[in-house]
């Protein structure tokens, strides 16, 4: 996804520039670029691909300043390109810009920049007619042509710009796109992300949906939309910069698995006191709000999509009332049936992915009380709901989500407790029960990655498979679809995720000796209806790894391998399951050579549609 760096200060804005776009590299990109107002001009370089190609094109000692900005390019309209790269210049590249997001009305806009002002475009961008906008609004004042090119444009951006006749400053704006202001001494930032300038600030502003920000060295102003000054809140950032490194893991995603009991440790700390309540602090939802929910939506993307299908049967189950799970890209175009009755639960680990931010407006604009879980602070949809429950996963660097996944999970878990406690459905010692299973997950999923070994030979027997099936009944069920998807984004390897009775109504046609199959059969009552399915697959010559509570031997006679989570309640099973899935997943990708942390396609955050 494409991250904006830029700097004001004194000297040397190339190094810090490159320095903050490589912190941003983790969310994926195809090529880059820098502008920086030198002698009376602005020059932009850019290239295709790896920053390193970026680098070879500026080393030269000529090529720097005090002021400068930079992009990474995650390419949405015009194909990866040192063209399409950005900054982008207007006609004379007297004024440059980079930007995220999406102009939707580009094209209108195209056609009246070149009939009117016989503009000549030299990309594919829907972002170059930006730079066009302010250079014919531009007399001198970079604010106010900035101001007035968002007038003209339709969707979603950060924008930053800097102009040859105010080699000093630099304009930034944002809609439905994250912008950071980091706070130097005799220097100031400007960033799409907080990670790019941790190595210099952990003073920042966050700056809000239409504003915009006015940055020189000594200073930084924010604007409403209406032109008047806005005074924000310092935001210390107290995550470290070293939370993004590997840690001598090999990779970001087996570090973060790693980290999983840490996160859910610390996501249940936050959360529930010595006494074992679970404290609602900061959020405003009453008993009341709570007794008046007729209806719950859990909306969102991918793994946090999956982590609201667990949700549905938490909430159904332990505070009765019905929920429908919905991906957020279905949801916004459907006109769902929501009202002031309903709860909507947003789930992201960024915080930033457009299709869920867009269906929570969706929902909010019909009156449902926004309820977010998520893992990025100060993020848009949590900015945007009326209450948070944050994960604390930390950062999550490498793209396929893993602790994010385990954390979105307790904080479900404790969220269906909490309703289902105060409406008075759930007794206290169901939930305390269930409260003592939560709390001793940590050590069950330390367990579990001791056993990383074992997942790294079945890996090694397995990886050649070219088609894997993941099935399960109930809660099973939901952690197969994760991780058929953690296996196929990292690995290539097609992989299906089914409940395991519908097998019989199509999909068993698929099953060949080829053929692998992931069964996931770690709930009690639905157990031996999971071995059935088994023999079903295994009598078709497919090869069957089996995944069951500790004491289950039964699955070593019907499956050809069998891993065991450590014996626990149904309820919690998802948080134990999932992990030897995203084990599993590592150790195939990495006997396939993949590069795991940034796969092919994929970005960590979606901040278009
Ligand atoms: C898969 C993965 C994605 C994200 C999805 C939503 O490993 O990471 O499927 O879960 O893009 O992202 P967030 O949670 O940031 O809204």
């Amino acid at each position: 996804m494409c991250g904006i760096v830029g700097f004001v200060g004194t000297e040397n804005a190339k190094e810090r520039i490159v320095d903050g776009l490589k912190r941003l590299e983790y969310r994926g990109y195809d090529s880059a670029g820098i502008a920086l107002p030198i002698d009376g001009k602005i020059q932009i370089r850019k290239h295709v691909g790896e920053i390193t190609n970026l680098e070879k094109i500026i080393a030269d000692d000529s090529f720097d300043a005090p002021v400068g900005i930079g992009h990474t390019r995650w390419a949405t309209h015009g194909a990866p390109s040192d063209i399409n790269a950005h900054p982008h210049g207007n006609q004379d590249d007297s004024i440059a810009i980079v930007h995220n997001g999406i102009i939707e009305n580009y094209q209108e806009i195209r056609e009246w920049l070149a009939r009117e002002y016989g503009v000549q475009f030299k990309s594919e961008t829907d972002s170059e007619v930006i730079a066009h906008l302010i250079g014919i609004y531009y007399d001198g004042d970079l604010l106010s042509a900035v101001n007035k090119a968002v007038e003209d444009m339709r969707g979603a951006y950060a924008v930053c710009a800097i102009a040859a006749a105010e080699p000093d400053k630099i304009v930034a704006v944002r809609k439905d796109a994250p912008l950071v202001a980091g706070i130097g001494r005799g220097c100031n930032f400007i960033a799409s992300d907080i990670p790019a300038l941790l190595k210099y600030v952990r003073e920042v502003y966050l700056i809000e949906n239409n504003e915009t920000v006015v940055l020189t060295k000594d200073d930084i102003t924010i604007y409403n939309d209406r032109g008047q000054k806005v005074k924000r809140d310092v935001f210390h950032v107290n995550w470290d910069a070293d939370a993004a490194e590997k840690e001598g893991y090999d990779h970001f995603m087996i570090k973060e698995i790693h980290e999983q009991p840490k996160g859910i440790q610390e996501t249940l700390m936050r959360r529930v006191d010595e006494e074992g309540n679970i404290n609602l602090d900061g959020i405003a939802m009453t008993k009341e709000d709570i007794e008046g929910f007729n209806k719950v939506y859990i909306v969102a993307c991918g793994t946090a999509y999956h982590a609201g299908l667990v949700g549905k049967s938490l909430i159904e189950k332990l505070a009765k009332i019905p929920v429908e799970v919905d991906v957020a890209s279905e949801f916004r175009y459907r006109d769902p049936f929501v009202d002031e009755n309903t709860l909507f639960i947003a789930i992201s680990q960024s915080g930033e992915t457009l299709d869920t931010l867009a269906a929570l407006r969706e929902a909010k604009a019909k009156g449902a009380r926004i309820l977010s879980v998520v893992n990025v602070v100060g993020s848009s949809v949590a900015r945007e709901s009326d209450d948070v429950f944050y994960t604390w996963a930390g950062p999550e660097i490498a793209v396929a989500s893993t602790k994010a996944y385990t954390t979105q999970l307790i904080c479900m878990y404790l969220i269906a407790l909490y309703m289902g406690r105060t409406k008075g459905i759930l007794s206290q010692g169901e939930y305390d029960r269930i409260l003592n299973e939560l709390k001793a997950l940590p050590e069950k999923v330390e367990e579990i990655l001791a056993k990383e070994e074992q997942l790294a030979f079945l890996a090694k027997k397995f990886h050649h498979k070219e088609h894997v099936f993941f099935i399960g009944r109930g809660l099973d069920c939901g952690v197969s679809y994760e991780g058929s998807l953690k296996l196929k984004e990292i690995s290539y390897i097609h992989s299906f995720a089914i409940a395991a009775g519908e097998l019989k109504h199509g999909t068993i046609a698929l099953m060949d000796p080829d053929s692998l199959v992931v069964a996931l059969a770690t709930q009690d009552d639905l157990y031996e209806k999971m071995v059935s399915n088994i023999v079903e697959v295994t009598a078709r010559g497919a090869r069957v790894i089996g995944m069951a509570k500790e004491g289950r031997v039964e699955i070593e006679q019907v499956a050809d391998e069998a891993v065991y989570i450590p014996s626990c309640a149904d309820e919690v099973t998802p948080v134990l399951t999932v992990i030897p899935l995203q084990i599993f997943a590592y150790y195939v990708a990495k006997e396939r050579g993949c590069n795991i942390d940034k796969p092919k396609n994929l970005a960590k955050s979606v901040t278009v549609e």
